[in-house]
């Protein structure tokens, strides 16, 4: 057996916090000036809650999400995550107040287990095993030549097991999951697995200890994952145009009721 890590320390208590879970205020945002992508978007996710963000290609989804990421400054509003704001935070507090998947997940040469913790030799196994188990990926962790010593092939390629779509979306849920995070982004983070795991992810979030208090924003792309969500949002150019809980925008038969509907008409509705 390996010699196990200690678990990671607590870290001192954060500064003084507001809401908890996910606030976006009347944020405002683009890339070039005068060219805004984000249009006064506003929105809550709860403690425990799964909100599903649905909307046509280039509607401004992926851009929200790095909003809320922290990735850029928003033109005006603000964004907390777990009452912060995500721009001020250290990479420490950051990763354990939000997990992100992003669209194109990123594994890096080297161990299964380097790509889960990120290198940080502070995590534990525990917590590892824990965020493996939920995201449905400790099978295919198993039944790799050496398990969480597998190494991985990176984006520079390299020596190292080179893993399917699916399989790569499962770790990268995974990495999401090992710090317990407060705040969970996933932007169409399982659009490569089958719709069976999809579910299976989504129901092993609910019951997980940690999920009845994590908030989840979930990019989708497929409908089945927006309805199995509390609650709907569908942007269009960059502005909120219909929200609420999925079957109530149903029987509403407004946009969400639309897209469904050229869905199961076997329409690609995302694009034209
Ligand atoms: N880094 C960037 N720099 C400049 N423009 C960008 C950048 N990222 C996105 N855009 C533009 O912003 C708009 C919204 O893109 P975004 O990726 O947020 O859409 P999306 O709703 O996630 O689309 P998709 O469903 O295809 O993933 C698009 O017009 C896109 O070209
Ligand atoms: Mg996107």
């Amino acid at each position: 057996m390996l010699a196990l890590p200690p678990e990671a320390p607590a870290p001192a208590a954060p500064p003084a916090r507001g809401a908890a879970g996910l606030v976006v205020r009347d944020v405002t945002f683009g890339y070039a000036p005068g060219r805004p992508i984000v249009r006064g978007v506003s929105l809550a996710v709860a403690p425990g809650e799964q909100v599903a963000l649905v909307g046509r290609t280039g509607s401004g989804k992926t851009s929200l999400v790095g909003l809320v990421a922290g990735l850029y400054p928003a033109w005006s509003g603000a964004v907390t995550v777990d009452g912060r704001d995500p721009r001020s935070l250290t990479d420490e507090w950051r990763r354990r107040a939000l997990g992100v998947v992003p669209q194109q997940v990123q594994l890096f040469t080297g161990t299964v287990r380097e790509n889960l913790t990120l290198g940080d030799p502070a995590v534990g196994e525990a917590a590892i095993a824990r965020a493996a188990a939920l995201a449905g990926a400790a099978d295919l962790i198993a039944a790799l030549p050496r398990g969480y010593d597998t190494p991985l092939q990176g984006a520079g390629r390299g020596a190292g097991v080179q893993l399917s779509a699916g399989q790569r979306q499962l770790l990268a849920l995974a990495r999401a999951l090992v710090w317990d995070p407060a705040v969970l982004l996933l932007d169409e983070a399982t659009v490569a697995l089958d719709g069976a795991s999809d579910a299976a992810f989504r129901a092993a979030l609910r019951a997980d200890a940690g999920g009845r208090r994590r908030a989840v924003l979930t990019v989708a792309h497929r409908l089945a994952t927006a309805r199995a969500a509390d609650r709907v949002i569908v942007l269009d150019a960059g502005r909120i145009v219909e929200e609420g809980p999925p079957d109530e925008l149903i029987r509403r038969g407004g946009r969400f009721a639309a897209l469904v509907e050229l869905e199961s008409a076997g329409w690609d509705w995302r694009e034209d």
